[in-house]
């Protein structure tokens, strides 16, 4: 009698959402506070449809593990419908009890205009991070999210990120990659500058590049890059962005392609990396160079292939002394018209002269230089 009691409360208390623990589809603020009441650990997939109610807070306090994904519908492209995040619509989407995902947190264009997404104690993601918004978000909080399979994040009108930094990258959907289009943070360095071992995948970083009138006006002027190994490293910023390849506690790093696009006006090798090989380096484009460098130091211990294409800005170009072993190699130049390859010297502010240019000893593969150079270079 006593048992049928209990059970006959427990039916009349759960609502019309059901509420066992398993794959959900969260259709409003009340349907997240069923589950997060009844659910410590979800036993599958959380799904945000484009149909929640716009204006609530989703809270996920109380979860713990999802062994599943947390995801939006797939919807495909994103529509960036320019509009700049106000504080009189604060929606947040929120758990600071979520731990850990066995799956994926992939959400993207298709979820309602949270501007403030925070999970400050989510530590370990198995599957994918993947996160794109361009309408809204503004806050985002990881703080302690050290391991995912995979990150990617696109949000053109995100100007803060709570997150202490990556540890591990254990791999995704078959990839590894480490992936930030545009934002509007000043600094990507806590997802870039761990001595990272990301395989063939590639990285990149990218400030915001495309400008419009209501979004914020920060802009990423500083990136360290420090993982020791990456497929490929590609770089956008906006006319202003400084690169260090080199974190603070590491020694080597390889890269096998190298590709800065544009936006990039310095690059710095820290002196603590003591190996820094790369494949083929890449400046520029056929169409438009648009990168901001004047004077570049390449400062590889190996490189095979550089090309560097319409960069009007570069006046110097410097190889470094490790070029004499460099083997195999080959170098584009094309249309940077104030580029000066008439010596392999030049003279430094106090007078005195030094080396500028170290030719490959061993074998060279192929030169194709178009622009003001003269024998003396050669
Ligand atoms: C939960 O959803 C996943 C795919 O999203 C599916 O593979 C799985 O079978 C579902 N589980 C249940 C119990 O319906
Ligand atoms: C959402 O939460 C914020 C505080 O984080 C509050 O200012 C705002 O009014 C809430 N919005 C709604 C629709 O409840
Ligand atoms: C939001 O509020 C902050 C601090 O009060 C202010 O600096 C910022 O300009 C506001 N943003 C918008 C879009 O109104
Ligand atoms: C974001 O939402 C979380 C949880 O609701 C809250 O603690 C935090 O203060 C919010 N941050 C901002 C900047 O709105
Ligand atoms: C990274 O994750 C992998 C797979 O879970 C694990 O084997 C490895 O020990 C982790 N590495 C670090 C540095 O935590
Ligand atoms: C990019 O830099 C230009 C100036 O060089 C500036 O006018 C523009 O606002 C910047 N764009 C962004 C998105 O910060
Ligand atoms: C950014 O890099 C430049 C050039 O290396 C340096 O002068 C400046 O201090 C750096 N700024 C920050 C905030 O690290
Ligand atoms: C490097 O670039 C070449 C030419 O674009 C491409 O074929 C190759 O797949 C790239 N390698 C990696 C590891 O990204
Ligand atoms: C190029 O860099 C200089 C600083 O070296 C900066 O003043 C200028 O605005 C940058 N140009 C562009 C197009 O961003
Ligand atoms: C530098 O790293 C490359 C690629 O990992 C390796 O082949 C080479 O032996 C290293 N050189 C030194 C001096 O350690
Ligand atoms: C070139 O390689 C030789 C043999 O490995 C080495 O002794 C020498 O120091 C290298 N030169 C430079 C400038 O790195
Ligand atoms: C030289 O580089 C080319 C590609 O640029 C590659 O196909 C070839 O195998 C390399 N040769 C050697 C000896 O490494």
């Amino acid at each position: 009698m006593r048992r049928c009691t209990v059970a006959l409360t427990l039916c009349l208390t759960s609502s019309a959402f059901a509420t066992q623990c398993g794959n959900t589809t969260i259709h409003s603020a009340a349907d997240a506070d069923a589950l997060r009441k009844a659910c410590r650990v979800v036993d599958g997939t959380i799904t945000i449809p484009p149909t929640l109610d716009h204006l609530e807070n989703i809270s996920l306090d109380g979860i713990e593990v999802i062994n599943g994904d947390l995801r939006s519908y797939k919807c495909g492209s994103i529509n960036i419908k320019r509009r700049s995040p106000t504080n009189s619509s604060v929606v947040s989407f929120s758990s600071s009890s979520l731990t850990t995902i066995h799956g994926d947190l992939a959400l993207d264009g298709c979820i309602p205009d949270f501007t403030n997404i925070s999970f400050p104690n989510l530590k370990t993601i198995d599957g994918a991070f993947d996160l794109a918004n361009a309408a809204s978000l503004a806050y985002l909080d990881v703080t302690n999210l050290d391991s995912v399979g995979y990150f990617r994040l696109f949000a053109p009108t995100l100007v803060t990120m709570v997150h202490n930094e990556l540890r591990n990258v254990t791999g995704a959907h078959g990839t590894k990659k480490v992936v930030v289009e545009q934002t509007s943070l000043t600094s990507v360095d806590n997802l870039f500058r761990n001595p990272l071992d990301i395989g063939d995948s590639p990285a990149s970083i990218e400030g915001k590049t495309i400008m419009f009138e209501n979004f914020p006006t920060q802009t990423l002027t500083n990136a360290t890059f420090g993982f020791a190994r990456a497929g490929s490293l590609s770089i956008e910023g906006n006319g202003t962005l400084y690169v260090t390849l080199g974190g603070p506690d590491q020694t080597t790093m390889a890269l096998t392609n190298l590709t800065f696009s544009r936006g990039t006006a310095g690059l710095i090798r820290n002196p603590q990396l003591a190996n820094l090989t790369v494949g083929t380096v890449t400046l520029g484009s056929y169409f438009e160079g648009a990168n901001n460098f004047t004077d570049l130091l390449l400062p590889f211990d190996s490189m095979s292939s550089l090309t560097i294409l319409n960069e009007q800005t570069l006046t110097q170009l410097e190889l470094p002394p490790q070029a004499v072993n460099y083997t195999n190699f080959s170098v584009t130049l094309y249309g940077c018209t104030n580029l000066n390859l008439s010596s392999q010297f030049a003279t430094n502010p106090d007078g005195t002269t030094r080396q500028t240019w170290y030719w490959p000893q061993k074998d060279i593969k192929s030169l194709s230089l178009i622009g003001n150079i003269s024998t003396p270079f050669l």
